[in-house]
């Protein structure tokens, strides 16, 4: 294990599911210092005295240390430990996502999608962390503190950890207050033991000291609402086209002022804006804000998606398995049976509203997930709340009395029912032997922890995840209009799905990516040229520099998180519909920041794999019973991007022919 890993074990907080809170050029240069430290002990640099000198130019044959070997090896200049350091810590981005790579490859940390760290189980089995009193440390953790606490003597390596930790002041949080008070003399003296660490400290300390005095940023362009109205793309509804467009005009950062809103709306957009976000959206930006108004009109103090920093990590931890492909295998029987069931009702000549139709095939199963009903029927009324709550609680675009209407006060009134049929269907005699979802979570969690999660909160948590079928149903709309206006798209979708449901219902185990993989690459692809959600709302909590640019504090940022799918370094001839752009040798997705249809950072959606999923399962199914046809054939397709997007009503489906609709055992017994 490199110093780097170490030092990432050290910092790693459980409870936060990222390194302790130091600043962000410190952490940056102790990245640095440590690359240098290790270098050092291979005996490849000397770091002893103030010009760093060259001992051995032959590799270590480590991908994390050669780089920089390389590079310090290709300088005929004489430089000093400081300057290494500095130019070092401006690539410390990679070698921190190189580090936490590892880790997780070693089996050390395990990586949750949003950007979480933890550690692992199997840590424990290869040493590296212990449990007490339900808490896993890090082994080096305990060893570093015991270390200070006590009067030993550590050994080189664990000296040189020791003063890069104290370099960056981690041990603020790494001990407790009145510890910290008691050791700091010690904690100099120890960090000042070993030679290498007490020149990289060194050099660590003045580089960061010196890097806190404001560096230059440059005035962020600002654009005049007109100008955003006179782009066609904001008529034809696109988002993720009109942010590409502002982005190829005005670069990363550039502000708008909206009629309504009057203070300016900073928006972030390209591929290093998104990487930016992801990195460091957690210290630097804040969801509460956004969220809070559409909270308290359901009676909630917080939600998942209004949280922040650990208590956030906490709630997405405690729902995280309701989301995962095993809790989906379990309930597939009765997602395939909601899908049947709108299904059954389409019948040949029906005219459907695509949108509608759609929503519904999406809001049954994934109400089937999450709360074991089917509430397909009450789709209606919790997208026109959401809808209106979007619209005068986040965008403000009306007055906050619009929700109280007699028909949002209906739809309120129905909202509370679906809440009172959900608690009344999840009581332990209820739930017996039965699958468990979010709701059973959602419920064991506030009875663990009713501090923590109130009463107050349950009703919004359980209803939110209808709020995000209704994403995906929006996107099950374009993907249905694009798999029947292709019909190479459509042959190949079919028989994928003849293979799959021909002998009835399919083993979860048939959905692998080899055997949906036409159907999935439909659904990347709709995500990206119609993503549901555009982009991404915050406040700026700490004044930060975006790309140069600075963000002032208290401001409203937009991350145009899939403007990037409109660039054309990033898919050639982006306006194509094209699902062969994420087969292997192209995979034109996995360029860094380039797929933003799931968002980014810590907020970035929970089920993106159960979502992609459904929507493949619901396309194959579609495929497998029926021939639709879009009417009129030519229409050309008209999105209403306000407040999320989705294509208009006017988009309809025909159904042209139909099989029967045969339950699973059906399927199976009519074949035999
Ligand atoms: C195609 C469908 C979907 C799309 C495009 C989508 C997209 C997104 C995006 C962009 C975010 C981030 C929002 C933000 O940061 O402000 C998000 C968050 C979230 N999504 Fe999805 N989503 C989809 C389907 C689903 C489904 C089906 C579920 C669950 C049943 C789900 C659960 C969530 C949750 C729980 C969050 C909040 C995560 C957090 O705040 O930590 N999503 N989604």
């Amino acid at each position: 294990m490199r110093l780097t890993e170490e030092i990432i074990l050290l910092l790693l907080n459980e409870d936060s599911g990222y390194l302790e809170p130091v600043a962000g050029w410190n952490l940056s240069c102790v990245l640095a210092g440590a690359v240098l430290a290790d270098l050092d002990l291979e005996s490849r640099i000397d770091t002893a005295f103030d010009s760093l000198v060259v001992e051995d130019t032959t590799p270590v044959g480590d991908d994390l240390l050669d780089p920089v070997l390389a590079t310090i090896v290709g300088d005929p200049e004489p430089r000093t430990v400081n300057y290494w350091v500095e130019k070092i810590a401006n690539t410390s981005d990679e070698i921190l996502d190189q580090s936490l790579d590892r880790l997780v490859k070693y089996g050390i940390l395990d990586y949750a999608n949003g950007g979480f760290w933890s550690l692992s189980r199997n840590a424990a089995n290869v040493g590296y962390s212990m449990s007490s009193d339900n808490e896993s440390r890090a082994i080096i953790r305990r060893r570093i503190v015991e270390t200070i606490l006590g009067d030993g003597i550590p050994d080189p390596r664990d000296a040189i950890l020791i003063g890069l930790a104290n370099a960056c002041d981690a041990f603020r949080f790494l001990l407790q207050p009145e510890d910290y008070e008691a050791t700091r003399n010690r904690i100099e003296l120890l960090s000042r033991l070993d030679r290498t660490s007490r020149s990289v400290a060194t050099a660590v300390v003045a580089t960061s000291v010196h890097r806190s005095i404001p560096i230059a940023t440059k005035p962020i362009p600002n654009i005049s609402f007109l100008k955003v109205l006179r782009n066609d793309a904001l008529w034809e509804g696109n988002m993720a086209r009109l942010l590409a467009d502002l982005y190829r005009e005005y670069g990363p950062v550039f502000a708008v002022k909206f009629p309504l809103y009057r203070k300016r709306v900073f928006v972030l957009a390209g591929n290093k804006a998104n990487i930016w976000f992801n990195r460091h959206a957690r210290t630097n930006l804040r969801s509460k804000d956004t969220m809070m108004g559409m909270e308290s009109v359901l009676g909630a103090s917080r939600s998942l998606s209004g949280m922040d920093g650990a208590e956030h990590y906490r709630m997405r931890k405690a729902q995280h398995m309701a989301f995962t492909r095993t809790r989906m295998n379990e309930h597939l029987g009765d997602m395939f049976q909601a899908i049947r069931l709108e299904m059954d009702s389409w019948n040949e000549g029906d005219v459907l509203v695509a949108r509608n139709a759609c929503r519904r095939i999406m809001s049954g199963q994934v109400s089937e997930l999450m709360v074991s009903l089917n509430l397909a029927d009450y789709m209606d009324d919790i997208l026109a709340f959401k809808n209106r709550m979007l619209v005068t609680h986040v965008q403000k675009a009306l007055p906050k009395f619009f929700l109280r209407t007699p028909r949002m006060a209906a739809a309120a009134r129905r909202i509370d029912h679906v809440y009172s049929m959900i608690r009344n269907s999840h009581t332990p005699a209820q739930r017996e032997n039965k699958p468990r979802d979010l709701a059973d979570d959602l419920l064991s969690l506030h009875a663990g922890d009713p501090q923590y999660f109130p009463e107050t909160d349950i009703k919004f948590s359980t209803i939110i995840p209808f709020v995000a079928a209704m994403y995906a149903g929006t996107a099950m709309a374009f993907a249905v209009f694009a798999m029947f206006s292709n019909l190479d798209i459509y042959q190949r979708v079919r028989r994928e799905a003849e293979a799959l449901f021909a002998n009835g219902d399919p083993d979860p185990e048939a959905f692998r990516e080899e055997t949906i993989d036409n159907a999935h690459r439909l659904v990347l692809e709709t995500l990206r040229l119609y993503p549901s959600v555009p982009l991404q709302l915050r406040t700026v909590m700490n004044n930060c520099i975006v790309e140069g640019f600075e963000l002032p504090v208290g401001s409203r940022v937009v991350l145009a998180s899939t403007a990037v799918h409109y660039l054309e370094e990033n898919y050639p001839d982006p306006q194509t519909f094209d699902i062969d752009r994420y087969l292997p040798g192209r995979e034109e997705n996995k360029k860094h920041g380039a797929y933003g249809a799931f968002g980014f950072g810590t907020h970035a959606c929970l089920g993106p794999r159960v979502a992609e999923y459904q929507m493949a399962i619901s396309l194959l199914m579609i495929a497998y019973y029926f021939e639709l046809e879009i009417l009129p054939s030519s229409y050309p397709l008209k999105i209403n991007p306000f407040p999320t997007c989705t294509p208009r009503k006017s988009l309809k489906f025909r159904v042209k022919s139909k099989r029967p609709i045969t339950s699973g055992q059906q399927a199976v017994a009519s074949n035999a």
